[in-house]
Formats: structure tokens, C-alpha cells, sequence
């Protein structure tokens, strides 16, 4: 098939994790070279446990899973259990996957992958904190290069933030990675919060999801109806909002996104702001553009497109 973009999953799953890595599995102009896991929602034998828990869900024993980093560059791990479950997926059955993980660290994946594949092929897709990819950058800077995108779930601007009150949790945990990430001169898209907070997961969407009738189905629905129930009385919302797929769905339809490109920084050395991205949306700082930031989303467009590729797992 032509058109078919490389793709590295970097994940912590957690369900919203779960559902961007089924969005993928589920979409054929998506090659998934590999998956690779880190310490965020829970430590990372769960992470990298979860990723291959939901590779075989979806019928994919094929998919090649690497542990990565247990803990952020210089600081000590924050979990998210009290949004996750002790597990990172909560309100599915969970079983020990038969498919094997990799022997290989996450980091030397990443850095044989890009340097074993033509310039420009290789698009990372991250889903959680940066520590993976920032080590790979700084064992091999000469990846940087050859990255042809790096699409991140993270960061906020308008919305602030949903760990405290600056910040997003992917940037959170390990900002010092980020920080890393953002200045690598790769090319960035980020979907921050003012774009996953409008992607709900509302009770008629998830009955669309569980209605699909295959075990990931089934299994997804269950996992989302037990992340949504923290997010609901936190926000008084409909549902919480489905942040990773928004990452595999740009890749998938740009066309229905919207930002522009500017700088943004993370925060390292504040207590109080700790990982806060500062998005230059008015272009003010005279810094250079290092990311496309995206804030506004078509959220029916995005959940036809979801609950329609899920569907196809079936097939
Ligand atoms: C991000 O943090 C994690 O809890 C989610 O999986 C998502 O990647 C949202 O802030
Ligand atoms: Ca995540």
C-alpha cells in the first residue's frame, strides 16, 4: 500500500493509551514499527504489560513491544493511579499477554529504528511523559535529523493545567525531558488539553464503542466507562475527555485539526508552574517556531473516525 507513514507509539497505557493504540492498529495507512513503553500513568512493568495486554485484545501478536525508562530523567515518578486503577487499565479484564517483550531497551529501539531507516520516514507518536524519547536524543543526537515528526499528546495553554493547576501530565512528570524534546529542532505537532478537552467520552459515544461487539470492543468500553468516572466529578462534564487518540486521528486526518505554529517552552525550575507549557499562540516572544500547536478539533469528525476504525478489528 502506498502512503503508509512509519510509526513509533510511545506509551504509558493507561485507557485513553489503549484506545490511540487500537485507533492504530486498527488503520492501514499506519505502520507500526514498534511500540515502546515508559514510567507515567503507572511504573512501567505495568506500562509495558498494558501495551501488549491490548496488542493481543485486538488479534496483533505481530506488534513488537520494548520497555523504556522507570522513572523521569531527574526526578522521582508520579504516577496517576487515582485516575488509571492500580492496574493503568482498570474496568477491563485484564490476563498476562502471551506475546513476549522485546529484550531490547525502549532507547536503543528508538535510535536503531531511525538510524536503520531512510531520512525522514519515521513519524514518533508520544502518549506520555518524554523521558524515552529525550534519552534516545541524547544518546544519539544525530536522530534528531532524521525524525521525520514527533506528534505529542501534552502541555495546555488556555485550559491550564489538569495535574496542577499549570500543568498537563505528560509534561508534568518529566519536564526536564520535554524540554529536551522541544528543543531537538524536530519537527512538532502537540495536542495540548485545549484540544483533548473537547474530545468527551459521552455514554451515547461509548455505547457506539461497546455496541461494536468484538472482545477490544467490549474490553475498551469497560475501560473508558472506569477512567471517565474520576474525570466526570472533577469537571462536572459529560465524560473525560479521550486525549491520546487525538495523535494517531491527526495522523490519520489532519484535515480535521487546527492550530498554527509557535514556540513553546516548558517549565523546569518553578515549584509552583513545574512543567507549564508557555505557548507563544501571538507569536510575541520574537523565539523561533518549534512546534505546530493545535486547539481546535472537529469532535464529531474525530469520533465517526474512531468508532469506525475500531470497528474494522472486527473484520
Ligand atoms: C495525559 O496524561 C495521561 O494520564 C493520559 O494517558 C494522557 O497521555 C493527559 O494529560
Ligand atoms: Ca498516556
Amino acid at each position: 500500500m502506498t502512503n503508509v507513514t512509519q510509526i513509533i507509539i510511545d506509551t504509558d497505557p493507561g485507557q485513553d493509551d489503549a484506545a490511540a493504540i487500537m485507533l492504530a492498529l486498527a488503520s492501514p495507512e499506519l505502520d507500526i514499527l514498534g511500540i515502546t513503553t515508559v514510567a507515567g500513568n503507572v511504573p512501567v512493568e505495568l506500562t509495558a504489560r498494558n501495551a501488549r495486554i491490548v496488542c493481543e485484545l485486538c488479534g496483533r501478536k505481530d506488534i513488537k513491544v520494548f520497555a523504556g525508562a522507570d522513572r523521569p530523567l531527574c526526578r522521582q515518578l508520579f504516577t496517576a493511579e487515582y485516575i488509571h486503577g492500580k492496574t493503568g487499565l482498570d474496568g477491563a479484564e485484564l490476563f498476562m499477554p502471551s506475546l513476549p517483550l522485546q529484550e531490547k531497551h525502549a532507547t536503543d529501539f528508538i535510535v536503531d529504528t531511525l538510524m536503520g531507516n531512510p531520512m525522514h520516514t519515521v513519524t514518533i507518536c508520544t502518549l506520555a511523559p518524554l523521558t524515552n524519547v529525550a534519552m534516545a536524543l541524547q544518546a544519539r543526537p544525530s536522530i534528531a535529523g532524521r525524525i521525520r515528526q514527533i506528534v505529542m499528546m501534552g502541555g495546555g495553554f488556555s485550559e491550564g493545567g489538569n495535574v496542577t493547576p499549570a500543568a498537563e501530565f505528560n509534561m508534568f512528570v518529566d519536564p526536564e525531558a520535554a524540554e529536551i524534546v522541544l528543543h531537538a529542532g524536530v519537527p512538532i505537532t502537540m495536542m495540548p488539553l485545549d484540544v483533548t478537552h473537547q474530545l468527551l467520552t459521552t455514554s451515547e459515544r461509548l455505547d457506539r464503542i461497546a455496541a461494536i461487539g468484538h472482545p477490544a470492543g467490549r474490553a475498551l468500553a469497560g475501560m473508558l466507562r472506569f477512567f471517565e468516572r474520576y474525570d466526570i466529578a472533577k469537571y462536572g462534564s459529560e465524560g473525560a475527555p479521550l486525549h491520546d487518540p487525538s495523535v494517531i486521528a491527526w495522523l490519520l486526518k489532519p484535515e480535521l485539526f487546527s492550530g498554527r505554529h509557535c514556540n513553546v517552552e516548558v517549565e523546569t525550575r518553578s515549584e509552583l508552574t513545574r512543567g507549564m507549557t508557555v505557548v507563544d499562540w501571538w507569536r510575541v516572544s520574537g523565539r523561533p517556531h518549534n512546534a505546530y500547536v493545535v486547539r481546535s478539533v472537529d469532535t464529531r469528525g474525530f469520533f465517526d473516525l474512531f468508532t469506525e476504525r475500531l470497528a474494522r478489528l472486527a473484520a
